[in-house]
């Protein structure tokens, strides 16, 4: 499974680009609207970091609206990737946009149903928010399960970014069904990396290496 994070913030961005993990960068509306700068501005520094896709919305209500709108952000750089919404509006721009060889994520899926539809209208990612579906209640790895399978069962191509990740545990259950990538915010990351057994055991060694080295041992 690729890692891509979900964020606008170019310094939590640039830290974590530094791990050598990262394959894309996911932003949304809310998310650059937590950051300062211009959104155009806030790409095009994120395509200097991250060699991958790179998702930005569109936010216009229609597909009539939405493909120019699309047109002028993928122009900005190869690695831009449309997200569409998942609504009949965003399929159409989907579908018109993938005619021009303009790739899309269609964001905000919550079914498997929903999925089939953006891969039909030529998508070629789909983010299924697992945070959102827990909070109201629906199990979110039965149903990214569902859209694993179903896809397989046709070698549909699209491939399937587990979104809206909350925790660790959410990471570790969307590559056990097999989801192509997970899109995860900065905090996540971070908590990813740690493990008590980790930290306890590289306090060991130091001080382990630190007593052979005051015994003039080194060498
Ligand atoms: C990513 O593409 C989504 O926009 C993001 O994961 C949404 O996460 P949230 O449900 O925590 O806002």
């Amino acid at each position: 499974m690729e890692l891509f994070i979900d964020t606008a913030s170019i310094d939590d961005i640039r830290e974590i680009a530094r791990w050598g993990c990262l394959s894309g960068v996911t932003t949304n509306p809310s998310l650059i609207a937590k950051e300062e700068g211009g959104f155009t501005a806030i790409l095009e520094e994120i395509t200097q970091l991250v060699d991958g896709p790179i998702s930005a919305e569109v936010v216009s209500a229609t597909a009539d609206e939405m493909v120019p709108e699309a047109r002028e952000l993928a122009a900005l750089h190869p690695n831009i990737i449309i997200k569409v919404p998942m609504c009949a509006e965003g399929l159409g721009a989907a579908r018109r946009l993938a005619d021009e060889g303009i790739r899309t994520n269609v964001t905000l899926v919550f079914s498997a149903n929903q999925a089939l539809l953006a891969a039909r209208a030529g998508a070629s990612f789909v983010s299924v928010f697992m945070g959102r579906l827990d909070d109201i209640g629906h199990d979110s790895v039965a149903i990214l399960r569902e859209v694993m399978d179903a896809y397989g069962n046709y070698e549909i191509t699209s491939k399937v970014i587990a979104a809206s990740i909350r925790h660790p545990v959410h990471v570790t259950q969307a590559a056990l069904v097999g989801a192509d990538i997970a899109t995860i915010p900065p905090k996540v990351l971070r908590q990813m990396v740690r493990h008590p057994l980790t930290d306890a055991g590289i306090k060991a060694f130091n001080d382990d290496w630190a007593a052979v080295q005051a015994a003039g041992r080194v060498g």
